[in-house]
């Protein structure tokens, strides 16, 4: 249960301030809104029941913003505020790219659930934690 808290800490850690986005509208709100709301509730379900079942279904839940991620960025959606770097355009292959690997690591994630193994199920939270950051260091502003 050690190694399983402290991946959770790794997923919460890449959680930034909520507030920072309020004044957004359009698809920049709808996405950093729906971002956080599902991350954080997924966070928040899994730290909270802790049962093998309720992390397959949240992990099914972060895929499905992994492949909606893609749709969240048109061409020209860096309006401010936004934490959106240019290089997500200009590297949008690598951006997708990122995207697929969390859809990959989610799904991994809910399969390490189903098979009831904590050592690879807190493997595989670190691995989903580790897929959030490496997106967030090559195309997120730092906060
Ligand atoms: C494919 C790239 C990518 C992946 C993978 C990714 N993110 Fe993000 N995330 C972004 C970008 C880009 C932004 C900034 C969006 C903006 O400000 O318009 C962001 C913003 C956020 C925000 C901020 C919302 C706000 O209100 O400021 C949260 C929370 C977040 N991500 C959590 C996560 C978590 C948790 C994961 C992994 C489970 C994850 N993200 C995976 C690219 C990604």
């Amino acid at each position: 249960m050690r190694i399983l808290l402290l991946a959770l800490a790794i997923v919460f850690g890449v959680l930034p301030r909520v507030s920072a986005h309020e004044a957004a509208t359009g698809i920049v709100k709808e996405r950093t809104a729906s971002m956080s709301h599902a991350m954080k509730a997924t966070g928040k379900s899994i730290e909270a029941n802790r049962n093998l079942a309720s992390i397959q279904e949240e992990a099914g839940r972060i895929r499905e913003v992994a492949a909606r991620i893609p749709h969240w960025f048109p061409p020209g959606s860096d309006a401010k505020p936004t934490d959106a770097l240019p290089a997500i355009w200009q590297r949008w292959s690598d951006f997708q790219a990122k995207a697929a690997q969390l859809e990959r690591e989610s799904a991994k994630l809910a399969a390490a659930a189903a098979s009831g193994d904590p050592k690879s199920i807190a493997a595989q939270f670190r691995a989903v934690g580790e897929t959030c950051s490496g997106c967030h260091a090559d195309f997120r502003q730092k906060q």
